[in-house]
């Protein structure tokens, strides 16, 4: 099983996705948390995607998709996979197709989580005080909005056209939007 988690900042990508990782047995690969583990322990990459995770911005997809393909040849993702927060622009869902074309393992699903932006301010806000999180101001939220909606949401229509799309109603208990998630992923 091959899967890909779409959805604006604080839609419960990342709460989903140890779920649904844990469900199918598949790794758990969120590019949010790569880059936080490479900050805190000082690395090159880590020092590279800082500045633009604290304004909001995307890190640059030359950087992005090179870590993700290292990442998918480790032997954990031989059989299928779970990608949290990438690809997040055109040009990585299609370098993303090209890699997985070349290996002849095309994506199952891509699971879309739809959500007021009103609750995702609040969880986003709920968040920044339990865990403070650097990303999680009101100001970077705003710019992580505004990015979602022009670089990340052209993805919905990439994905429909290739008929992988599915709708995930991201409103509502983390118990209820797995139940929703599951009911539209593909039978194992
Ligand atoms: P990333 O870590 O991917 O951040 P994000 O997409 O903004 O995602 P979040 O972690 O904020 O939200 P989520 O949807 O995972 O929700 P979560 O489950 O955590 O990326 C961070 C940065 O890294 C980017 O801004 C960028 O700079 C860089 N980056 C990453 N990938 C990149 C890429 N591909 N290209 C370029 N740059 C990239 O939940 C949020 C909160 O809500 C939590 O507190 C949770 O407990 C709570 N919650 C979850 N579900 C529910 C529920 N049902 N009800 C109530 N509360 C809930």
């Amino acid at each position: 099983m091959r899967i890909v988690l779409l959805g604006p900042p604080g839609a419960g990508k990342g709460t989903q996705a140890v779920r649904i990782a844990g469900e199918f047995g598949l790794p758990h690969i969120s590019t949010g948390d790569i880059f936080r583990e490479n900050v805190k322990s000082q690395t090159e990459l880590g020092a590279e995607a800082q500045a633009y995770m604290d304004r909001g911005d995307l890190v640059p997809d030359s950087v992005v998709n090179r870590m993700v393909a290292d990442r998918l040849e480790r032997a954990d993702c031989g059989h299928g996979f779970l990608l949290d927060g990438y690809p997040r622009t055109v040009p990585q869902a299609e370098e993303l197709e090209r890699v997985l074309d070349e290996r002849g393992t095309p994506l199952d699903a891509v699971l879309r989580f739809e959500i007021e932006e009103d609750e995702l301010f609040a969880r986003l806000t709920r968040r920044a005080e339990l865990e403070g999180r650097t990303d999680d101001t009101s100001t970077v939220i705003a710019n992580r909005l505004h990015v979602y909606r022009t670089q990340t949401a052209p993805l919905e229509a990439f994905y429909a056209q290739r008929d992988l799309l599915r709708d995930v109603e991201a409103a509502g208990s983390v118990d209820e939007v797995t139940a929703h998630a599951m009911k539209v992923l593909p039978s194992r």
